[in-house]
């Protein structure tokens, strides 16, 4: 995707000296656009628990590129098993991150230890350029889903939550992708915007991706979904996931469940957008297996944003002495879903949809 003409991703290689590796550093946005380069192991799991790099796909992508600088230090079997350890318990909830580390794993086992690093580029480069190509999928695949909106004259109204755009992937993003495609395609549309608290990646990422795309959206607090679907003014929502069972339950950012229900209530169309790498075969029941990451309390109570003279400030916004609580995600049970659109198509959020999409998991 284009940033003021310019075509970026979130994670590319360093073309000069071709292994270390480049992030675009999300804590700064949208204030500043801040390149970060990484060499070490230690960088890249920094940038994955701070969330200088994060959304599902993306933090596959780079814990993937991450292990390619751990074994440029050490190439041993023994390290390689402790940094992919290390990797894997940066964050606990998105399933693409032990995808992808398990992935670069079962690659790297069988590999002589003198191939092994640049054996370990080339996986991390396949993950990276298949995210992509699976994005623009899904861009092909929920395009027909805005279409069914579009008439002359009709704006078609959008609600998404968090970020699941090209800065949460490593191109087109997972939910946004049905909406660039729908937008690159002529198609009169606007996305409501949540702004998603505590850390506000829509109101900072969202809006500014699809602000950089030209998109038309408006930032709106989390509390008034309900409200605008109530009204008619919502078409369908669209959003990502971090994990996807195979059962069709999906966990995303915290305050996706209750969007789910009120469009429910409001029969307003909710999918989730989310390549296989995003589902675990492994899990059936949502609420109860997939682990909730609990984040800083300083997250809620304390806000950052920019003052009327440009300098950057994080202030206090709830009262001295309070506790807080911060579950960064929850889980919407399947049958709250209109279905999902994955890279090989549409499905009923059921084990029987998915499996159609996805036989070899039989
Ligand atoms: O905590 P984050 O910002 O890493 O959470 C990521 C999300 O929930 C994304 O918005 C998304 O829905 C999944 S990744 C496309």
């Amino acid at each position: 995707m284009k940033i003021d003409g310019v075509a970026y991703r979130s994670v590319w290689l360093n073309p000069d000296d071709g292994w270390s590796v480049h992030i675009i550093d999300q804590t700064k946005l949208p204030w500043s656009l801040q390149v970060l380069r990484m060499t070490t192991r230690d960088e890249a799991a920094y940038a994955i628990k701070a969330m200088q790099a994060r959304g599902a796909p993306l933090i596959g992508a780079v814990a993937a590129y991450g292990l390619c600088l751990a074994l440029r230090a050490d190439v041993s079997t023994e390290a390689m098993e402790r940094d992919v350890a290390l990797l894997n318990a940066t964050r606990p909830t998105a399933v693409n991150l032990k995808w992808a580390l398990d992935r670069m794993l079962t690659r790297l086992r069988n590999t002589p230890k003198p191939e092994r690093v640049a054996v370990a580029y080339t996986e991390a480069m396949l993950i990276a350029e298949e995210d992509v190509k699976q994005n623009e999928a899904i861009g092909r695949h929920g395009l027909p889903l805005i279409e069914a909106f579009a008439k002359p004259g009709r704006t078609v109204n959008v609600l998404t939550h968090c970020n699941a755009g090209w800065l949460a992937t490593v191109d087109w993003g997972t939910a946004l992708a049905p909406i660039y495609t729908a937008y690159n395609a002529g198609i009169d549309l606007h996305v409501w915007v949540d702004e998603t608290r505590p850390r506000n990646q829509g109101a900072a990422l969202t809006a500014w991706e699809l602000g950089k795309h030209g998109v038309p959206h408006t930032v709106v607090v989390d509390n008034a979904g309900g409200h605008l679907m109530q009204h008619g003014r919502v078409d369908l929502a669209i959003v990502g996931a971090d994990r996807v069972t195979r059962s069709g339950d999906a966990a995303n950012k915290i305050g996706t469940y209750l969007k789910a229900l009120a469009a429910q209530d409001n029969n307003v169309p909710f999918w989730i957008a989310a390549p296989s790498s995003t589902i675990d075969w492994n899990v059936a029941d949502g609420v109860a297996e997939i682990p909730i990451e609990e984040r800083s309390e300083t997250e809620v109570t304390e806000m950052t944003g920019r003052l009327a003279d440009g300098s950057i400030a994080t202030m206090r916004i709830a009262a001295e002495g309070s506790a807080a609580a911060n579950p960064a995600f929850d889980v919407t049970p399947a049958r709250l879903l209109t279905g999902l659109i994955t890279e090989r198509g549409r499905c009923p959020a059921t084990e029987t949809g998915l499996l159609k999409l996805f036989p070899e998991r039989e």
